[in-house]
Formats: C-alpha cells, sequence, structure tokens
C-alpha cells in the first residue's frame, strides 16, 4: 500500500456456505479488501479464518471493524440481512436473488433509497470482460437490429445438493430463482427489457417440489424475440458456468455457448464470443460464406471483477453495475415467467410489475 492508497475495505462474510467460502477466496486474493470477519451461526470447522467469527449479523455488526458486508445466506433472509447492514452504515455485496420475491424486493429499493446506501446485487456474469464487450456489439450496431436470442443453460447438479440442504428443495429454490434469474439478468442487461414472457416448467426430473427444467419465450421491448431453457437435472455442456473459468467447481468446457444473438448484420455466440458476419465484397444474404471471428477480450473472471467493482462501490467512486432496482426487475421477471407457467398464459411483464407495486403501496 502506498501513501496515496486507501486502506483495504474490511468486509465482513455473512453465511459460509457454498458461495460464502468463494467469497472468501475471492478477498483473501484481492489487492483492495480484506477479510474482517465471518456471521455464520454454523460455521463449518473446515473454513479457514484468521479474523473473528460471529453467529449472527446482528453481533458481527455490533463488534464493529468491517465497512462492507457480503451476504451469501440463505435467500429468505436477504432483505433483513441487507437492511440491517444498510442501517449499521455498511456497504453491502449482496448475493442473488436480491429477495424472495419482487414484492419484498421493493422494501430493499425503498432502503437503499431512503438512506443512500451502497449496495451491488451479485449478478456477477454481468462483470465478465465478454459480456461487457458483447453489450458493446450490441449496442453500437455490430450485429445490425438484433432479431433474435437464444439461450441454454443445462448442469446436473448432485443429488445431495438437494438431499442435504432442505431450502435447495423448497420454495424459493428452484432452477428458476437459484440459475435462470442470471441468466434472465444478463439477457437483459445485453437485450434490453422484456416485454412478454411465455413459460412451461417440470418437476419432473427430480420429482420436487420445485421445478428442475424450463422453457420460456421472450418478446423483448426491442422488438426482438428469444428462447431460454434450463434445467439442473440434464446433464449438458451448455450453459454460462461451464463456458466460463469462473470457479474450480464447474469444469470448463473450452470454446463454450451460452447464449446465441442473432442481428440482422451478423451473428454473436456468448462467452465465447464468436462473431459471424459476411465479408465486404459478397452479398448480405444466406447464399454467401460466413466468415468467423473471434472478438479479443481480457480474460478474467467476473467474481474478481465483481469484488473489485465492489470496492469501489463501497469507497463512493463507483455507483453500482447492478442496483437493488435493477435486480428487482430481473426478480419480477422470474416471477412473471412462474406466473406465466403457472397459467399457461402470456405475462406482459411491465404490467405484472407495476401490479407488484401497487399493491406495495400502503
Ligand atoms: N452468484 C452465484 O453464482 C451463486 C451461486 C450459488 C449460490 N448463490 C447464492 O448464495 C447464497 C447462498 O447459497 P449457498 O449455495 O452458498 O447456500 P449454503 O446453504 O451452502 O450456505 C448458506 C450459509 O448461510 C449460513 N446461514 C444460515 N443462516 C444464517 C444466518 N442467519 N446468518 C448468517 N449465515 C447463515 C448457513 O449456515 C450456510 O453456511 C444464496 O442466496 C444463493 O442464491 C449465488
Amino acid at each position: 500500500m502506498t501513501a496515496s492508497e486507501p486502506p483495504p475495505l474490511r468486509i465482513g462474510v455473512v453465511g459460509a456456505g457454498f458461495m460464502g467460502r468463494q467469497h472468501i477466496e475471492f478477498i483473501r486474493a484481492a489487492q483492495g479488501a480484506v477479510l474482517a470477519a465471518i456471521a455464520d451461526p454454523l460455521l463449518s470447522a473446515d473454513v479457514g479464518h484468521d479474523c473473528p467469527t460471529y453467529e449472527d449479523v446482528v453481533t458481527m455488526l455490533d463488534a464493529g471493524g468491517i465497512d462492507a458486508a457480503i451476504i451469501a445466506n440463505p435467500n429468505p433472509l436477504h432483505v433483513e440481512t441487507a437492511v440491517e447492514c444498510l442501517e449499521a452504515g455498511v456497504a453491502v455485496l449482496l448475493e442473488k436473488p436480491i429477495a424472495m420475491d419482487s414484492a419484498d424486493s421493493r422494501r430493499l429499493v425503498d432502503t437503499v433509497a431512503k438512506l443512500n446506501g451502497r449496495l451491488l446485487v451479485g449478478h456477477h456474469r454481468r462483470h465478465h470482460p465478454a459480456v461487457a464487450r458483447a453489450r458493446t456489439a450490441i449496442r453500437e450496431g455490430e450485429l445490425g437490429e438484433i432479431v433474435a436470442v437464444s439461450g441454454l443453460w443445462s448442469a446436473r447438479k448432485d443429488d445431495a445438493y438437494f438431499t442435504d440442504t432442505p431450502w435447495h428443495r423448497a420454495p424459493g429454490a428452484g432452477v428458476m430463482l437459484i440459475n435462470v434469474v442470471h441468466d434472465l439478468d444478463l439477457l437483459r442487461h445485453l437485450c434490453g427489457e422484456v416485454a412478454e414472457i411465455q413459460a412451461m416448467r417440470s418437476s419432473h426430473a427430480r420429482g420436487l417440489e420445485v421445478e428442475d427444467t424450463v422453457s420460456l419465450n421472450l418478446r423483448f421491448e426491442s422488438g426482438a424475440v428469444g428462447s431460454f431453457l434450463a434445467s439442473d437435472a440434464g446433464v449438458s455442456p451448455w450453459g454460462w458456468d461451464q463456458a466460463t473459468e469462473e470457479t474450480l467447481a464447474f469444469p470448463f468446457v473450452p470454446d463454450g455457448v451460452a447464449y446465441r444473438i442473432v442481428g440482422t448484420h451478423g451473428a454473436l455466440s456468448v462467452p465465447n464470443l464468436a462473431k459471424y458476419t459476411y465479408g465486404p465484397s459478397v452479398p448480405r444474404d444466406w447464399h454467401s460464406p460466413l466468415s468467423r471471428t473471434y472478438l479479443p477480450v481480457e480474460r478474467r473472471g467476473s467474481f474478481q471483477a465483481q469484488l473489485d467493482h465492489f470496492v469501489d462501490v463501497a469507497r463512493g467512486m463507483a455507483e453500482p453495475l447492478v442496483t437493488a432496482e435493477d435486480a428487482s426487475r430481473t426478480l419480477a421477471l422470474v416471477e412473471a415467467a412462474a406466473l406465466a407457467a403457472g397459467t399457461s398464459r402470456t405475462v406482459d411483464v411491465a404490467r405484472f410489475r407495476a401490479e407488484v407495486e401497487a399493491s406495495e403501496q400502503p
């Protein structure tokens, strides 16, 4: 640390389970942050720590000595824990989903606004360099006008994921809230707001109360249409987690694809960033050969980039890339998908959101 550099941000991790442990390792590897505390009522003995540990977040906050908190406890606790941290003047990186439902997320949106709180939601994929490059390609018209998008996330989770952790098989979890929430957030980030959604869901493969497999149809406000398939029961190499080297927990499949984005001038697969266009001297139609180029991009994991960004957000040097409002909208989209699946009808997403917000008015 030089004289001009601020001291490392002191971060407390709330919930040191599967995800919290990864955050702990990312903090340990980061330049601008230090692990200052862990709060977990069932802290496992194999979580190495050289910092104070607490049974709950309130005791951790009362003890002082932290500037920021990373919240990775079970989903039903997210809003309450984040509000407690914000009220203590602590910046928050809150794991997704922001809340159990979008109605509850409005409480957090309001608290952030009221307290002028610093809060980033952990839709980490937005921080991946390939996402930033894809967004630029779309926004700057490198693919022409976007016509359609297709996406797939399927990976077979181990059975213990469901048997050992009750909340993983109870309402509030399921492939939509645990996994598809990331994909829908990223599709919103890349292609804009979704106007309408249709959905089918199935619990057939695992036989649990929550769904294991879903199929979604999307109409974006831009006019583009899209489809997305997801399953936590089906073996596949296709999906964000397999296509990136984000964590050692998911073996990497090189040249992997999670999304295919189709425009009037070209196509792009993400995150491998293979771009398909016609050459300059051939007609732009299906009789001409397509050329493929891989867009160059920095190799960097999104969790590291997210943590660096969070340090800046906590210090007031950056506005959050994923705000509470943003994450609330993503969650509302997941709920709109669930409503569409439950009613077999097309859901108007903006109207659905307006109804949720109206129902929250005192
Ligand atoms: N960003 C991602 O890619 C990603 C991936 C996995 C999980 N997640 C999210 O991370 C969160 C945790 O998921 P997980 O799979 O690590 O779950 P987990 O069950 O493995 O871990 C949760 C931890 O929270 C602890 N906990 C329970 N009650 C607590 C309390 N009152 N205060 C503090 N800690 C408490 C538990 O003891 C456990 O150690 C969830 O919100 C999940 O959606 C995000």
